[in-house]
């Protein structure tokens, strides 16, 4: 069995990134311009998942603000000055490659990324209910105000928006 790793996303990678994307999020679906956006604003944040020379995966994460997730299919614009957190926007890997510790070392390597520029704490909105999941790799709930519920409610129902402490 071989081990997939993460690598850094280059535009080249976009095509593949929207195929894993139709696959695994079909309702959650985000124009290709979304990635090319985040890659372009913060490199260091997007990542593909590499079994030999093949992308079987993709993560997108970049500094953003707590409690204060961007829309779904929405623009950054700009990464905000006063950002407080590194926001993990989205993560994908196909059936094929689960179960290999991917997400565990995403988290490891975002950890350290945020460290590295003072950014401290991790953010995300889970979908899919994987809640469970993600409080095992050092995430919690955050109760929602009403305008995060409203934000949430862009994700689909069992949307729940977890920070690390
Ligand atoms: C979530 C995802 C990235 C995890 O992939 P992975 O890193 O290979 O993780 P694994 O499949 O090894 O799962 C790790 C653990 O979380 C559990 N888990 C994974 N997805 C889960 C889900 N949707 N609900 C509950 N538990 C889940 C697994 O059972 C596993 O537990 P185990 O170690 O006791 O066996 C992958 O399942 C995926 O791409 N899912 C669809 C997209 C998605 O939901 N992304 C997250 C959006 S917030």
């Amino acid at each position: 069995m071989t081990v997939p790793a993460w690598r850094p996303m280059a535009e080249v990678d976009i095509d593949a990134v929207e195929r894993i994307a139709a696959l695994i999020h079909p309702s959650f679906h985000e124009r290709p311009e979304i990635f090319v956006e985040r890659l372009a604003l913060f490199p260091a944040g997007s990542l593909i998942a590499d079994d030999r020379g093949e992308p079987v995966g993709y993560a997108v994460a970049h500094p953003w603000r707590l409690g204060k997730p961007p829309a779904l299919d929405s623009l950054l614009g700009a990464i905000p000055s006063e950002a407080d957190c590194l926001y993990l926007h989205d993560v994908a890997i196909l059936p094929r490659a689960r179960g290999r510790q991917l997400t565990e070392r995403l988290v490891q390597r975002l950890r350290d990324l945020a460290a590295a520029l003072d950014l401290g704490r991790l953010a995300l909105t889970s979908v899919n209910s994987t809640a469970a999941m993600w409080a095992r790799y050092g995430f919690a709930t955050v109760a929602p105000d009403a305008a995060l519920a409203a934000k949430l409610a862009t994700y689909g129902e069992d949307a729940v928006y977890m920070e690390t402490p």
